[in-house]
């Protein structure tokens, strides 16, 4: 699939490339994306290189997964990432430190979902993120995902094991406003729940 951009008044989806591998390795340096997605760690420019040529460009190549980085209007500076796999219609993101908490990544979604139902004609879009991951789930809550429930993640973690996820699901004919049903931030983590 030819890679193409998506934007919106706030924010721009590039594809990344070679430019864009410093900006990527610092925000892989993160507790926070380390602790919640599977990037390598320790993190080095390598894992970058290897990222764009073996994910991004191959994700393309394929039409398989779909990866944009993420900009503001006037800036080549890229502050995050989100990926669509089309086989599982799932989303994958992390945002820089530094621009998070000012609705980018929510307006980030919006921009895949919107793509993935009025070009793509998907029937709907999933979201996972690992039990007590509340800034993602806000992401999904706030996008108009509803709760689907916890269990193990459909995706191998860094260990090779499945762990504990929460899920979401937004259909293409959901409004977009927040749904109840989700966990509240900071609930207990259930100990066995779903698995
Ligand atoms: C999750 C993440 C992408 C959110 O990015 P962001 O740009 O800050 O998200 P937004 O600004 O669009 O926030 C949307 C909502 O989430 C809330 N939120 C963001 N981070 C939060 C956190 N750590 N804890 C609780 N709520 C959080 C925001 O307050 C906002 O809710 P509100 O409108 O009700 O106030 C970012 O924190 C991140 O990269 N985390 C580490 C990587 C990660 O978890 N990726 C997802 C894996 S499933």
């Amino acid at each position: 699939m030819q890679p193409f951009t998506l934007q919106s008044p706030r924010l721009q989806l590039l594809v990344p490339g070679p430019a864009d591998v410093p900006a990527i390795v610092d925000a892989c340096q993160d507790e926070a994306v380390q602790r919640f997605t599977t990037v390598p760690t320790p993190y080095g420019e390598p894992d970058a290189r290897f990222f764009l040529d073996r994910i991004v460009d191959h994700g393309w190549a394929t039409g398989r997964e779909l990866s944009w980085g993420i900009r503001e209007p006037g800036s080549s500076l890229l502050v995050g990432m989100i990926s669509i796999r089309l086989a599982g219609h799932d989303l994958g993101f992390w945002m820089s430190r530094g621009a998070r908490g000012k609705g980018l990544m929510t307006e980030a979604v919006r921009l895949v979902v919107d793509w993935a139902f009025d070009e793509r004609g998907l029937p709907d879009v999933r979201w996972e993120g690992y039990v007590g991951n509340d800034g993602s789930a806000a992401v999904a809550r706030r996008s108009g995902f509803s709760y689907a429930g916890v269990g193990p993640g459909t995706h191998p973690g860094r260990d090779g094991g499945h762990p504990l996820c929460w899920r979401g699901r937004l259909l293409s004919t959901d409004d977009r406003d927040p749904k109840p049903g989700w966990p509240a931030a900071g609930d207990p983590v259930p100990a066995a729940a779903g698995s």
